[in-house]
Order: structure tokens, then C-alpha cells, then sequence
């Protein structure tokens, strides 16, 4: 049976990190902007599910009472088996757990329907729009919202939802460590 293991990743991640985002996001991040963001553990919060090489990532930034998920990315061999489902769920429980986050919130391309459903179903609302920010190609970002992060009800919903996309996973014959 395949391990697939939630762990936060070390600096020796760095090169796989890198190219996964290439092969995701075209080069969102260089890597110096990763090893910065590796460094500033106070801040960041990075979680990689790797199965054999690194196969997906999530990156949140904490700012007082606000959890800014950054990016989410899964390799397209591994796509719509539950990790990116995961991921997040993982990233929303360590801020539950903090206790003084909020709120979370995030940006995505407008035309980005896979991510903003995934947000959604994790009760994520439409707020905003920032015209024209992103670059090549330029889109506007459509701003989500999600309330009432550290309340306890919240921490129940997440428990559902991993244990949603833990079947998920399992249901692929991996076998789930977390190390997280
Ligand atoms: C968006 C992304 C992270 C989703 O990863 P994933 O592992 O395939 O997602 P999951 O399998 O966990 O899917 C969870 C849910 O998200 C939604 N979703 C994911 N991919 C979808 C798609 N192609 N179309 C519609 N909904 C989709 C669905 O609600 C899905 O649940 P379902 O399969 O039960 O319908 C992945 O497609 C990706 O890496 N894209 C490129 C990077 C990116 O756009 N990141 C987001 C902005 S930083």
C-alpha cells in the first residue's frame, strides 16, 4: 500500500517545492521566495502531502487575527482524488487550533472555478474583486471569505471535513501518515 504523508517540509523540500509549482502554477514562487517563506516559520505555514516525491502543498501566512491562504497546488497526475481537499482542511485545523485566528481569506483567479469550488465547500464566501491583479495572463482576483474560524462549532465542521477527504484518499488504497 502507497504512504501518503502530511508533514511540514524542511529546506531539503525546497528543489521538489519548486518544481511542483512550476508544473501548477507556472512559477508563482521563485526559489528564494520559498526559502524566505521556509524560514519564517513564525508566519507561513507550509504542509506538503507527498506519496514517494512531493505531490501537493499548501501555504498559509498568519497575521493576527487572519489566516491568508496563500496558494494550494496538487500535481495534475494526482489531481481530484481528495489531496488538495486535505491540504486545506489540515491548514484551516493548525489555525483553528491557535485559537486567535478569526478569519481566513484568500485570492484566486476569476477563472479558477476548481479552486473556488473547493473553497466554498469549506464555507469559504464570495466578498470582492481586485481588478486586474494578477499577471500573465492578467485576470482580476475574486476575494474569499470565511468567518468564525476559531469558534467551536468550526472545529467540528473540520473534523467532518477530515475525515471526508481522509476516506477520500484512503479510498485510493493510500495509506494516510500525518505528521503535521
Ligand atoms: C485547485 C487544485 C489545488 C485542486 O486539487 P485537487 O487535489 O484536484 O482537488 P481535490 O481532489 O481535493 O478536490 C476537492 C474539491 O474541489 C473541487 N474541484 C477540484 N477540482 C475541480 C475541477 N477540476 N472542477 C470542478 N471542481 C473541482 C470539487 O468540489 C472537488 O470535490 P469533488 O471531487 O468531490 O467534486 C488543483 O486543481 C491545482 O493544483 N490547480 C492548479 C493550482 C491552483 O489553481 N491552485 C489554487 C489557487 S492557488
Amino acid at each position: 500500500m502507497a504512504q501518503l504523508e502530511l508533514r511540514r517540509p524542511t529546506i531539503k523540500d525546497l528543489d521538489n517545492i519548486v518544481q511542483l509549482d512550476q508544473v501548477c502554477l507556472g512559477g508563482f514562487w521563485s526559489h528564494q521566495s520559498y526559502a524566505r517563506e521556509l524560514e519564517n516559520s513564525q508566519h507561513t505555514l507550509l504542509v506538503v502531502a507527498t506519496l514517494g516525491g512531493i505531490c501537493g502543498c499548501g501555504v498559509s501566512w498568519g497575521i493576527a487575527e487572519e489566516l491568508h491562504l496563500v496558494l494550494l497546488m496538487v500535481h495534475p497526475q494526482y489531481r481530484r482524488q481528495g489531496l488538495a481537499g486535505l491540504l486545506l482542511c489540515r491548514l484551516l485545523q493548525l489555525a483553528h487550533q491557535r485559537g486567535d485566528r478569526q478569519w481566513a481569506t484568500l485570492e484566486v483567479r476569476a477563472s479558477n472555478e476548481a479552486a473556488q469550488q473547493l473553497y466554498q465547500r469549506f464555507g469559504f464566501e464570495l466578498v470582492g474583486r481586485r481588478p486586474h491583479y494578477y499577471e500573465n495572463p492578467e485576470e482580476d482576483a475574486l476575494i474569499f471569505w470565511r468567518n468564525h474560524l476559531n469558534t467551536p462549532q468550526t472545529g467540528q465542521e473540520l473534523q467532518q471535513h477530515w475525515q471526508h477527504w481522509r476516506s477520500r484518499v484512503e479510498a485510493q488504497g493510500w495509506l494516510l501518515i500525518d505528521r503535521t
